[in-house]
């Protein structure tokens, strides 16, 4: 964890503990200029924890207001530990606010909410009892499960743009989306180890608003499970999210969508080069000792280049996502390879016959097709995530 530093960590008052310690549960806040709501949060936050409840409060904070006084103020007044800081540079905005709180936490839950009473204090015993009880590893509070509403969402376009981001996010990630109806929801409960695994892997990096999304698709909980609430009207203060926002969502939606896709198609292609040297190799023994017909050579040949493509993606390149089991994968792997033998020819023909291509851009562009189904079958359903 990151020394104090007396500049920006500023440790407030209310209990000595720091947020540091390991506690049960921390409450990561974000705040961008809610010097107005500050007084009126913390004391609804106090109120709905008890005390005993082993929980604490982190501000991180990129206002250019008075909020940080606000909070200092505000925090002495209560019985909670309450820690504040305040970034020097607004990296990453209100994900990158988040995921900085996050790290700085050590407690066994972790819970965030907008400082802006949108999302209601009341429910925070709630969220916690429901993921200890069911052992969930993440309860998101949702605006669109039975019982929940999105009344605070004050104009038809905010409806509307929430009611759109969340159908195109559901229809992009149906299986880690799956009985999450409320994935753009900033207030939520994650257990640590969650969060943990991916900060191992450096690969939480959250575009704009939707941390959510961005947890759920890349740290994929083992379990879900949802609290509906009322999302309430703004306490004070106006919204900070801009259409700018919007935009940032599709690029992130695209961005995880597509994670890594690009680097693996490059890499899934130089082992296919590759295994052009054990196919001529062998095609070459075959031909030289052997009486085989050239063709039957040439198939023998070309199980070579597949196997060896074959070790080369299951061992290195999916490692990590080997779900399927080894037969079915090799199987599976051997009858794309194959049935591209197959497909190339007729393909090729239907291009030059069918479109007027001479014999080598179809050939060209029939490889590139057959390289891209390969490769989309194979990451898509062979190594699915
Ligand atoms: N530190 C920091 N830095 N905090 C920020 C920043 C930033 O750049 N931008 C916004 N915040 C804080 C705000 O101060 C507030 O506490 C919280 O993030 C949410 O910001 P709002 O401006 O109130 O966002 P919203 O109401 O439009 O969006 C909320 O609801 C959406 C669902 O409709 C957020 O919770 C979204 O994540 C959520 O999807
Ligand atoms: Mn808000």
């Amino acid at each position: 964890l990151p020394d104090p530093d007396p500049e920006q960590a500023t440790a407030t008052a209310g209990g000595a503990t720091p947020h540091t310690v390991d506690r049960g549960i921390t409450i990561v806040i974000p705040t961008f200029n809610e010097a107005a709501n500050i007084d009126e949060l913390l004391s609804q936050i106090s109120a709905a924890l008890p005390q005993g409840h082993d929980a604490s409060v982190l501000f991180v904070d990129d206002s250019t207001d008075d909020t940080p006084e606000g909070i200092r103020k505000a925090a002495a007044r209560i019985p909670l530990p309450v820690s504040l800081y305040h970034r020097p540079d607004r990296v990453g905005g209100l994900g990158g606010a988040v995921m900085e709180g996050i790290m700085r936490t050590e407690s066994r839950w972790i819970v965030v909410m907008d400082a802006d009473l949108q999302h209601p204090p009341s429910l925070l015993p709630d969220l916690i009892d429901r993921g200890e009880r069911s052992g969930a590893e993440l309860v998101v509070a949702s605006r669109y499960t039975d019982g929940g509403s999105r009344r605070g969402l004050d104009s038809w376009y905010r409806v509307l743009v929430s009611g759109a981001s969340t159908s195109l996010a559901k229809a992009l990630f149906p299986r880690a989306l799956r009985g999450v109806s409320d994935p753009m929801s900033g207030y939520f409960a994650i257990r640590r180890e969650v969060v943990d695994q991916a900060q191992h892997a450096d690969a939480l990096r959250p575009l704009g608003y939707k941390i959510l999304l961005e947890l759920i698709v890349r740290c994929r909980p083992r379990m879900i499970t949802e609290l509906a609430y009322e999302f309430h009207a703004r306490h004070a203060g106006e919204s900070k999210s801009t259409f700018g926002e919007g935009l940032r969502f599709l690029h992130h939606l695209f961005r995880l969508r597509s994670s890594g896709a690009v680097g693996r198609a490059i890499a899934f292609g130089l082992i296919g080069l590759s295994g052009f040297l054990p196919n001529l190799a062998v095609l070459w023994a075959l031909t030289h000792y052997t009486a085989l017909h050239y063709t039957a050579a040439n198939a023998i040949a070309h199980q070579f280049g597949m196997a060896w493509n074959f070790v080369l993606i299951d061992k290195v390149l999916y490692r990590g996502r080997r779900r399927l089991n080894a037969r079915t994968r090799f199987v599976g792997f051997a009858a794309l390879a194959n049935a591209d033998l197959v497909i190339v020819l007729p393909v090729t023909v239907l291009l030059v016959s069918g479109l007027g291509l001479s014999p080598v851009p179809a050939t060209a562009t029939t490889l590139v097709l057959v390289f891209a189904l390969r490769f989309l079958c194979v990451d898509r359903f062979l190594y699915r995530r």
